[in-house]
């Protein structure tokens, strides 16, 4: 049973339409308000709709997430506001199969490894690691050790008594007892050292079955699919964010955790002579993030008067970015027939400009901001 999105308690809505807000360049542009934006959530609320918030952010937890959120946009003592309806990019590995956390053992990388660590903890992955504690386990890892003592300075020993590359022959088939094997990586968000990153997430590709430190006899034999690259039970690569571009207050776009997948594909298609890289995506425009987004909306908690289901016929998404946005709106359909209505805002990633006066993925309509993406959908619910 997932949690309620209308107001908690008795009052859940009844009506049959919801919102899904996208934060970054919808509510704020960095630390810069959107004008309106306070008053349009406080409004939507007072009238008892059922709302998310959908953002490609991550690498903290969702009350953080909230915290800040009513920080940024000054509703403090308005939590209720903001309480249990933040989706973040990974927050739908919450409710992934509880034996995969406790028997697995998992990369984490994103902007703040020790705070990924504890919020991959508290979605049940008993076995999380950093690329900081492999550096510290093991300082033949990474050459360059300068942000050791700072950013990598948070760290644990190695679980079970593991240790980092303990094989000196790399194409060694005898597998220490102590040897680290990693089951998954998962790219949460942003990672701040992407040189490290690169290196550790190329090393645990080209590996035999994930063991650190070992390579894989399969690489580059042209018999095999992909040429062998990632064909020997390397782990599966997650990234949780696809986003190239997000919004701040500068006035030009920033770079955001698809930009680093864009430099892991280059290198890897660099060093394997051409491979496509293989990987997992978590994040809108992903339809496994709309689904969870749609459950979210469609159920109320158990909890509270009307319980259980509460079907919708439309769902608006306000979002800044084609790419993410609205084409995981436009193309998701889901099973009960609900449909999701696409709105672009003009204040964030997407500006027209002369080159490209149209998105790539079309929204239903282009509005100036959120206050007038409410004011839209209103009027189309007459
Ligand atoms: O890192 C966050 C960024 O990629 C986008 O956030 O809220 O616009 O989905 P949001
Ligand atoms: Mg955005």
């Amino acid at each position: 049973q997932v949690k309620a999105a209308g107001r908690p308690g008795s009052s859940a809505s009844t009506k049959d339409f919801a919102f899904a807000f996208d934060i970054d360049g919808v509510l704020y542009k960095g630390h810069e308000k959107i004008s309106g934006a306070r008053e349009t959530l406080l409004k939507i609320h007072n009238q008892g709709l059922r709302y998310v918030f959908l953002t490609n952010g991550g690498g903290t937890n969702e009350d953080a997430k909230a915290a800040s959120l009513a920080k940024r946009l000054q509703l403090t003592g308005h939590e209720d506001v903001l309480r249990d309806r933040v989706i973040l990019s990974h927050t739908p590995m919450r409710g992934w199969d509880t034996s995969i956390k406790k028997d697995q053992t998992v990369l984490i990388t994103g902007s703040h490894p020790e705070t990924s660590r504890q919020v991959a903890m508290e979605y049940g992955f008993e076995r999380a690691i950093t690329p900081a504690d492999l550096i510290h386990a093991n300082h033949a890892v990474y050459p360059f050790a300068h942000l050791k003592n700072s950013l990598h300075a948070p760290h644990r020993p190695l679980p079970d008594g593991k240790r980092a590359a303990p094989v000196t022959d790399a194409y060694s088939r005898e597998i220490a007892s102590d040897a680290l094997k990693i089951d998954k990586i998962l790219v949460w968000n942003d990672p701040r050292d992407w040189s490290l990153d690169i290196q550790v997430i190329y090393d645990l590709l080209v590996s035999h079955q994930g063991y650190l430190g070992t390579l894989s006899s399969k690489n580059g034999n042209s018999a095999l699919p992909n040429n062998g690259w990632q064909q020997d039970g390397q782990p599966d690569l997650w990234i949780s964010n696809l986003d190239l571009f997000w919004k701040t207050e500068y006035p030009i776009n920033r770079f955001g955790t698809g930009a680093f997948l864009d430099a892991l594909k280059g290198v890897w298609s660099a060093a394997t002579d051409g491979a496509q890289l293989q990987y997992n995506a978590l994040g809108k425009p992903n339809k496994n993030t709309y689904e969870y987004a749609h459950d979210r909306l469609t159920y109320f908690d158990a909890s509270s008067v009307q319980g259980g289901k509460q079907p919708l016929k439309r769902v608006y998404m306000i979002g800044d970015n084609p790419e993410s946005d609205i084409r995981g709106a436009n193309e998701f359909s889901p099973a009960d027939g609900t449909e999701w209505i696409s709105i672009l805002v003009r204040t964030g990633v997407w500006q027209p400009t002369d080159g490209e006066p149209e998105p790539r993925y079309k929204p239903r309509v282009i509005v100036n901001d959120v206050v007038d993406a409410i004011v839209w959908a209103m009027r189309n619910e007459g």
